[in-house]
């Protein structure tokens, strides 16, 4: 049951076949390059693309812009204290800038930080520390074959036998993002986590949960984990967050804001620490590289994320795009995830190698076909990684409809018609930094 009405709406518009052919070529193969407006339904991203409520609007109009002791920065502590649970906050311009000042605070040169699996950014910010980071995930995360409730697990068993090999002195820091991004956004168990935070506990590490899908997660956790199945969203998600000794959250997800992230904490040392280096990387620690108007409507929207009925129609979208594409026969990693719709492109081009990069042939497709923006995540974006080829589609959230989800649907299953006629792609063009190339990188159709 979809529990909105719209109050605005944005006209989106979808260029004849001959256009969006030319936009592809002009974007160089590469959708990052192509103009918005150009996109009939977006799918690049879930992070700060979501719709607000007229209350987060409301509370925008009324946010405080004063330099310190602003209002809507005590609407901020006050909705985390209640929602997630923490006395202290740390507000950041967004998630990265939130893992920042937490790593910079918990990581030295030569640490190393366990995690279910890093997201993209956060190991990036433990490499920035001189840190390395390493990933544990259950064998099951990179297996679209296998039937687990939680794919996204921490590997406890993994972390141990690293510990045990290379010592618990160099890893300061366990961390587990919920939902699992990276590995096709499975959630995580509670179970997981208290088994996870015993372990850190047990090396002295701090623990650290990357938070920002935590209500999506808890959803997962009220629906396939026993122990929770009478719980509320709200409550699954108080209890698994208060595990952690600290947490990292990009408003721009579960915050649902367009903007904005912070750190959160009961510790007072760790707090202090963070406040400090968040007034030199972020701004006066009541609004930290915010608009105290962006603050105020996150406010609001982490109270709205717990909300009863928000996850079960939010998620229940995601659900059901997976849904109607594997009923049509096209190869989705399964189950499918609380953020995003992962196609399987090995299977969906099987005639092209890893080379031609069939991932990003996919994505080429979709928009020539549809007009719809999906992200790569294989060859391109992860050079010579040992992962699945993978095209995501995510889902803004409060968004689109069900005639856009449906639209998505036919848009996919005319390229999968057509499949065998799908030629592979060649780079032309690349940046230096083989790491974020797929930002920019040019490419063209091989011959
Ligand atoms: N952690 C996770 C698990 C994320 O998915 C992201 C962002 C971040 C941290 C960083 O937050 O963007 O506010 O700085 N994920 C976006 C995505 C970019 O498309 O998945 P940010």
């Amino acid at each position: 049951m979809v529990r909105y009405k719209s109050k605005m709406v944005e006209r989106i518009h979808l260029p004849a076949r001959e256009e969006r052919e030319r936009n592809l070529a002009d974007a160089g193969y590469n959708v990052f390059n192509l103009d918005a407006r150009d996109v009939f339904v977006d799918l690049l991203t879930d992070s700060g693309t979501g719709t607000m409520t007229d209350s987060q609007w409301a509370a925008l109009m009324r946010g405080d812009e004063a330099y310190a002791g602003s209002r809507s920065f005590e609407e901020l502590e006050s909705a985390v204290a209640d929602v997630m649970g923490f006395e202290h906050v740390v507000p950041a311009h967004q998630g990265r800038g939130a893992e920042n000042v937490l790593y910079s605070a918990l990581l030295d040169s030569g640490d190393v930080a366990l995690n279910n699996t890093h997201f993209d950014t956060t190991r990036a910010h433990v490499a920035n520390q001189g840190a390395d980071a390493v990933d544990c995930p259950v064998d099951e995360a990179h297996d679209p074959d296998a039937d687990a409730d939680f794919k996204g697990n921490f590997s406890v068993e993994k972390a141990r036998e690293y510990v045990d090999e290379h010592g618990a002195d160099s890893v300061p820091v366990v961390i587990l993002t919920i939902t699992n991004n990276s590995a096709a956004g499975q959630p995580v168990s509670v179970e997981n986590t208290r088994r996870a935070a015993n372990f850190a506990d047990e090396i002295d590490a701090t623990f650290v949960l990357d938070a920002c899908r935590f209500a999506e997660n808890a959803y997962f956790v009220t629906e396939r984990e026993d122990e929770y199945a009478d719980a509320t969203v709200a409550a699954v998600a108080r209890e698994q967050l208060s595990y952690a000794d600290a947490i990292v959250m990009s408003g721009k997800k579960d915050g649902l804001v367009n903007i904005g992230g912070f750190v959160a904490t009961d510790d007072d040392a760790l707090y202090e620490q963070t406040k400090q280096l968040g007034i030199l990387y972020e701004g006066f620690p009541t609004y930290g590289g915010m608009a105290g108007r962006d603050v105020a409507a996150m406010a609001v929207g982490l109270r709205e994320a717990v909300e009863p009925g928000y996850t079960e129609d939010r998620v229940g979208q995601v659900q059901a795009l997976g849904e109607a594409l594997a009923a049509r026969g096209i190869p989705v990693f399964e189950p499918i995830g609380g953020h995003a719709v992962y196609l399987e492109a090995n299977a969906f081009l099987p005639h092209l190698d890893r080379e031609e990069f069939p991932g990003q042939s996919l994505v080429c497709e979709l928009y020539r076909e549809g007009g719809v923006r999906a992200v790569e995540l294989g060859e391109l974006a992860f050079p010579a990684a040992d992962r699945p080829e993978l095209v995501r589609m995510a889902v803004p959230r409060r968004t689109y409809h069900r005639e856009h989800v449906e639209h998505v649907v036919d848009t996919v299953a005319a390229v999968h018609d057509r499949r065998d006629d799908v030629t592979g792609l060649e780079i032309v063009d690349e940046p230096e930094m083989a790491e974020i190339r797929h930002f920019t990188a040019e490419l063209q159709p091989v011959e």
